[in-house]
C-alpha cells in the first residue's frame, strides 16, 4: 500500500514537472514569437545585413582557395573544380577544402593547447591578438587569435551586428596567415607550429575559434634598436633584405608586404623574423600604360615601367625595398657604420633610396659588407705596431677593475665593444682618454668578431685560460726610481 502510494506520488511529481517545462517553453515561444512579429521590420534588416556579410565572408574564402592548393595534396581535384566554379562556396563546402579543425600531419594541433600553462599578452594588431604559453612539455610558443577588440572586429560589428558571422570573417585573415607561413618557410620568417580550430565549443572555422601556434619572439623596438651596436643594427638590415629576396622569388611569385612596418616583426635570438603576413600581394597589378604602375610613399612617388604583357613588373619587390629604406635602413645602417665601410653604406642607402637596384643587387651589397667585416680587410690601415705600445698577458684576467661606460656598450656596466683583433682593439683604446688595458676573453658576436673589455686601470691580474689582457705601457704604473 505504501509503496504504490509513493510510487504515484512520484509519477504525479513527474507528469507535473513535464507539464512546468512545456508550459515555459510554450511561453517562451509566444514570447518571441510576438517580438519576432513586432520587429518583423528590424528582422529584415538584420537578414540584408547577414546576407551582405555572406557576400564578404564568401570573398574571403575565394581570396584563401588558392592557397589551399598544393603540388601533391589529394585535394587539388576538389579544389580545382571549386575555383572553376567561381561561386557558392558556403561554409560546408569550404570546411571540405580547407580540411578546418585537422592539423597538418607534422604539426602541433588542439591537442598540444590542453594544457596550456602561464598565459601572457605579447602584442595585438587591428586583427590579432597574440598571447605566450608554456604548453605541457615546457616549450613557449606564441599564439596568435581574433583580437575581440581589435579595429577589424569593432568595424565589422558595427557594419553587420554579427558576433559569430564577424569573428568568422576575421578569423579568415588568421587563416590566409596561416597558409602563407606554410608556404613561405624561411629563417627570416616565423615559424609555423601548428594550428587549431574550434578550441572552445568544438565549432570549425565557420566559428571563427581559429588558434595559430607558432614560434615565440620578442617585438622589434625601434627606440631600443637604435641604441645598440652598429654591428646589431647592420644584422637586422640585412635579415631583412635577406627576407625580401626570399619574397621575390617565392614558391608563390614575388610577394609584396602591403603593412610593412617595424611592428610586424619579431627578434627570436637575434634574428628577424617576419611575424604578420595577412597582408600581403602575390600578384603584380595590371597596366596599360606606365601611369598605372605608380608607387606612392608620403614624400616621393616613383613610376615603373608597364611591361609588354600589361603587369608592373617588379612592383612588390620595389615597393619592399622602397619600405625597408624608409622604415629600416635610413634608421639603422648609417649611424656609426665603421669608417673602412661607410662608402659601401652610403652606396646602399642611396640605391635603395633611389630604387635604383634590385633586391639581388642589394642583397649582394649587404653580403660584401658582411664578408669585409667579418674579414677585417676594412681595417688594413691599421699597422701592427700599433700593438707595440702593449704588453701582453696570456692565460689571464684582470680583477678589482676600474671600468668606465662607453657608448653603444654590450655591457651596461662597463666598456664592451667588438673588434676583429687586438689590434683594433689596441686602436680603440688609443681613442678612448680614459683607457689604459683591456682584455679579450674569447666570447664572440654573431659575426665571430671578438669582444674585448676596455679599462680605465686595474687591481691585479689572476689566471684564466683563453683569456689575453693587453696593457697599455705609458699607462703602467712604474715603480718609484731610487
Ligand atoms: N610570434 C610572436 N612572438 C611575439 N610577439 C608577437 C609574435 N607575433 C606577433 N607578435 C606581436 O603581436 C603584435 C600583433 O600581431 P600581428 O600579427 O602583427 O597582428 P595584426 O595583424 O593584428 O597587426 C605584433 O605587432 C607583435 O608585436
Ligand atoms: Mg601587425
Amino acid at each position: 500500500m505504501g509503496h504504490s502510494l509513493r510510487a504515484a506520488a512520484l509519477l504525479a511529481l513527474v507528469v507535473l514537472s513535464v507539464l512546468v517545462s512545456l508550459l515555459i517553453t510554450s511561453l517562451k515561444q509566444f514570447g518571441s514569437g510576438s517580438t519576432r512579429l513586432s520587429n518583423s521590420t528590424d528582422q529584415e534588416g538584420l537578414a540584408s545585413l547577414r546576407s551582405a556579410l555572406d557576400l564578404h565572408l564568401r570573398e574571403r574564402r575565394k581570396e584563401i582557395l588558392p592557397l589551399l592548393l598544393h603540388p601533391d595534396g589529394d585535394k587539388d581535384r576538389v579544389l580545382e573544380e571549386v575555383l572553376e566554379q567561381n561561386y557558392g562556396l558556403d561554409s560546408s563546402l569550404w570546411n571540405e577544402v580547407s580540411g578546418s579543425g585537422k592539423a597538418h600531419r607534422d604539426q602541433m594541433g588542439c591537442e598540444s593547447l590542453l594544457d596550456v600553462r602561464a598565459v601572457e599578452v605579447l602584442g595585438s594588431g587591428y586583427t590579432k591578438l597574440v598571447v605566450k604559453a608554456n604548453l605541457a612539455g615546457g616549450q613557449s610558443v606564441a599564439l596568435k587569435l581574433v583580437n575581440e577588440q581589435g579595429i577589424d572586429m569593432s568595424k565589422c560589428l558595427e557594419d553587420f551586428k554579427d558576433l559569430q558571422g564577424c569573428r568568422e570573417l576575421v578569423s579568415y585573415k588568421l587563416q590566409k596567415e596561416m597558409l602563407l607561413l606554410q608556404r613561405l618557410r624561411h629563417p627570416n620568417v616565423i615559424q609555423l607550429k601548428g594550428h587549431c580550430s574550434g578550441l572552445q565549443g568544438g565549432e570549425g572555422v565557420e566559428g571563427g575559434r581559429v588558434t595559430v601556434i607558432m614560434e615565440q619572439g620578442t617585438p622589434l623596438q625601434m627606440i631600443q634598436l637604435l641604441q645598440t651596436p652598429w654591428e646589431d643594427r647592420f644584422r637586422v638590415c640585412l635579415d631583412l633584405v635577406r627576407l625580401l629576396h626570399f619574397l621575390s622569388w617565392s614558391p608563390l611569385g614575388s610577394v609584396g608586404l602591403l603593412d610593412f612596418q617595424p611592428r610586424q616583426f619579431v627578434i627570436v635570438s637575434g634574428q628577424l623574423k617576419l611575424t604578420d603576413l595577412d597582408d600581403v600581394s602575390t600578384e603584380e597589378p595590371a597596366c596599360r600604360t606606365d601611369a598605372d604602375c605608380v608607387l606612392q610613399f608620403p614624400h616621393r612617388n616613383f613610376t615603373l615601367p608597364c611591361s609588354s604583357q600589361g603587369v608592373c613588373e617588379g612592383l612588390n619587390e620595389k615597393r619592399n625595398i622602397y619600405n625597408a629604406y624608409r622604415f629600416f635602413f635610413t634608421y639603422l645602417l648609417p649611424h656609426q657604420a665603421p669608417p673602412g665601410l661607410t662608402h659601401l653604406v652610403d652606396h646602399i642607402m642611396n640605391s635603395t633610396g633611389e630604387l635604383k637596384a634590385n633586391i639581388n643587387q642589394t642583397l649582394e651589397a649587404f653580403e660584401r659588407i658582411l664578408l669585409l667585416y667579418k674579414s677585417g680587410i676594412h681595417l688594413d690601415n691599421l699597422h701592427p705596431s700599433i700593438l707595440r705600445d702593449y704588453s701582453v698577458m696570456r692565460d689571464m684576467s684582470t680583477s678589482g677593475n676600474v671600468e668606465y661606460r662607453c657608448w653603444p656598450s654590450y655591457s651596461q656596466q662597463g666598456c664592451v665593444l667588438s673588434v676583429h683583433s687586438a689590434r683594433e682593439a689596441a686602436y680603440i683604446c688609443n681613442s678612448h682618454s680614459h683607457c689604459s688595458s683591456f682584455s679579450l676573453t674569447g666570447q664572440k658576436t654573431w659575426t665571430g668578431r671578438l669582444l674585448a673589455s676596455f679599462r680605465s686601470s686595474f687591481g691585479h691580474l689572476v689566471p684564466e685560460g683563453g683569456s689575453e689582457v693587453y696593457l697599455k705601457k705609458s699607462k703602467v704604473p712604474q715603480p718609484p726610481s731610487s
